[in-house]
């Protein structure tokens, strides 16, 4: 990797911070969906989650004592302006700035997520990302944010996945609020978001100027079965295009959210199935969407093998019997990280941030004490090999945050699934690093030399 790359962990408010009713935090759409009978695995909520509100000196401690370089963390909007917008509360702001002066202290670089999915529950009540007036809400939070960090804070990054919670919470049900939007609502709210994100950008760019700015997207990252150009080309498409053909699976698409930040305009090959639910666009909005970006962040961990059929059509490869999977069932596929941001550099053109890649094992703490990961090394391994050679081979790879720094609030999987390179005891709140904590050292310490 070249000197500059950015080693980092990462992790997002709701899913660490606990603290949901400490120090006048408003509600967020998280703290009310987890209340819901039947919706969190076993009734878990992250009310606690790994207490990190309170810890939050021993893990950037721990951090530091894992050679991380840089903490991609998120802000959790509802304890800054407990009614999304109108007053600060100032004890959750000085949480958020107590976090960033230790981080510093540490030689540790924050990456601030402003939004990963815990919308202010005030704002859901008003209608959420539907209201024309969310990218004004966003606009407000994010300059009391920015304002507040001043220089401290030199990367952002506007939104975590768009598609998830959009498709999860928005569509399919099974995220916080819990909706089933019409496809219009959808399209309206998507509209929304994106001008949200213009709207922020721009404030960051009037108030820090000398910011890095970008957005995290995810998407399935299928690959190419062999090499040849039809399979390659393939693949481009089944990433890119071939998402809009299955009803109600476009939320999930990277060029449906990429194409109006980076290019200014939705993707035709999309707008052939939706112009007709589409809202109005009124004038100005492409630019809104599409200021400029640093960078482009994208969270990768899998995809399907494509290959072409003998009249020319994209087809996914089964699974092989006993194909590699992690224990949420999560097929394995390391090739994601190299095609992912191959096909995402020759569109977008920006830098590539992976700003999440990870796994959950199940975990245990072994008779010694410590706790044995092989599986994570193994997956961790292949996969930075994978992005290391994509670096290689052209593509500009700006860093690489693991998902996530500890066991966390795993959505609706609750604490079921452990996805933390430090293990969590979620009774004693005690962490202990995991091997591949350690090994993920090594490699940081190698800047990815021993890949
Ligand atoms: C991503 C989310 C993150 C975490 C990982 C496993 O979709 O952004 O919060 O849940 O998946």
């Amino acid at each position: 990797m070249n000197k500059s790359f950015v080693w980092g962990v990462a992790t997002s408010s709701y899913q660490i911070e606990g603290a949901a009713y400490e120090d006048g935090k408003g509600l967020s759409i998280w703290d009310i969906y987890c209340t819901q009978p039947d919706k969190i695995f076993e009734g878990h909520s992250g009310d606690i989650a790994c207490n990190h509100y309170h810890l939050y000196k021993e893990d950037i401690s721990l951090m530091k004592q894992m050679g991380i370089k840089a903490y991609r963390f998120s802000i959790s909007w509802p304890r800054v302006l407990p009614n999304g917008v109108g007053e600060v509360n100032q004890k959750g702001l000085q949480f958020y700035l107590n976090l960033v002066n230790e981080l510093l202290e540490a030689g540790i670089e924050p990456y601030v997520t402003l939004f990963h999915w815990d919308l202010p529950y005030e704002l859901h009540k008003k209608g959420g990302w539907l209201n024309s007036d969310s990218p004004k809400w966003f606009k407000e939070y994010t300059k009391v944010i920015v304002e507040a960090f001043g220089d401290k804070v030199t990367n952002y990054i506007t939104f975590n996945e768009p598609q998830c919670f959009i498709g999860h919470g928005y569509s399919g049900g099974v995220h916080a609020p819990g909706l089933k939007h019409s496809t219009q609502d959808l399209l309206q709210m998507t509209h929304h978001i994106l001008l949200s994100h213009g709207e922020s950008v721009k404030t960051i760019r009037e108030l820090a100027p000398y910011a890095k700015v970008g957005i995290a997207t995810t998407a399935l990252m299928h690959y190419p079965t062999s090499n040849t150009p039809e399979d390659i080309e393939s693949a481009r498409k089944a990433v890119m295009d071939e998402i809009f053909k299955s009803e109600n699976a476009w939320p999930w698409s990277v060029s449906w959210w990429g194409d109006p930040i980076f290019l200014g305009k939705y993707p035709e090959e999309g707008l052939k199935y939706l112009e007709k639910y589409m809202p109005k666009i009124k004038d100005g909005d492409m630019e809104i969407i599409s200021q400029p970006l640093d960078f482009l962040g994208q969270n990768i961990y899998n995809g399907y093998e494509i290959t072409t059929s003998p009249n020319g059509e994209v087809e996914i490869v089964n699974r092989e019997i006993g194909h590699g999977k992690t224990a949420l069932n999560w097929p394995i596929t390391p090739k994601s990280l190299y095609w992912g941001p191959k096909f995402l550099y020759e569109r977008y053109k920006k830098p590539i941030f992976i700003t999440e890649n990870g796994l959950s094992c199940h975990d245990v703490v072994s008779l010694d004490g410590k706790v044995h990961d092989p599986n994570r090394i193994d997956f961790l391994h292949r996969y930075l090999k994978e992005f290391k050679k994509a670096g290689e081979d052209g593509v500009e790879i700006a860093g690489y945050f693991e998902w996530s720094f500890m066991d966390n609030f795993e959505w609706h999987s609750g604490y079921a699934d452990r996805f933390g390179i430090v293990y969590v005891d979620f009774t004693t709140q005690e962490r202990i690093i995991k091997d591949s904590g350690y090994w993920y050292k090594t490699v940081i310490e190698t800047n990815g030399k021993n890949l």
